[in-house]
């Protein structure tokens, strides 16, 4: 079982994603925790340093070694899940999850850590980026809409309730499901 989680910046792919892994007794994968590690350089420093294509080859390619594991849940970057190409791979790899939160709790969470996040710029230009890529999330095979208030555990919970549902109305049935 694979589990692809998406969303734009601060909406929780990675904090969710431990705790799903820890529940399902699965490994965890960050691709961007993946990516600074290959590239021995902060996000920050890579899209200064090298540019944003360089980043998004560099995502791609890691992307595309998850194709190796036969289980997990991988928390993806805020801009994987919005180029066709890892669209198609992570359909047919896995279970995509979107975790959907309203724009002006992600402001607030992302915060003074902004400045980490070489996308964030101004709140207009960021809602811009925001509303561009909702047609793109929603392609996923879940989302789960957040409140404001929801805890961790909570969100975690309400995936696992969900998820023999989500495999059993995914286009592939359960195939993708098979190695455990
Ligand atoms: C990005 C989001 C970041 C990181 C990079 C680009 C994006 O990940 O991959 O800064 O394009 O939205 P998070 O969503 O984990 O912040």
């Amino acid at each position: 079982m694979k589990i692809y989680l998406v969303g734009f910046m601060g909406c929780g792919k990675t904090t969710v994603g431990r705790e799903l892994a820890r529940r399902l007794e699965r490994p965890f994968f960050d691709l961007d925790e993946l990516v600074e590690a290959a590239e021995e350089m902060t996000i920050k420093e890579l899209f200064g340093e090298k540019g944003e294509p360089y980043f998004r080859k560099r995502e791609r390619d890691i992307l595309r070694s998850t194709r190796y594991l036969a289980a997990g849940v991988v928390a993806t970057g805020g801009g994987t899940f919005t180029f066709d190409d890892n669209i198609q791979f992570i359909q047919a790899e896995g279970l995509s999850i979107y975790l959907s939160v309203p724009f002006n709790v992600l402001i607030n969470r992302i915060g003074d850590k902004a400045a980490e996040r070489p996308l964030f710029r101004d709140d207009l230009a960021t809602h811009e980026l925001y509303t561009s890529r909702l047609r793109y999330y929603k392609m996923s095979d879940l989302a789960l809409d957040i409140r404001e208030s929801e805890t961790i555990p909570e969100v975690v919970e309400r995936i696992l309730l969900e998820l023999p549902k989500a495999t059993f109305d995914s286009p592939l049935g359960g195939n993708r499901w098979r190695n455990s």
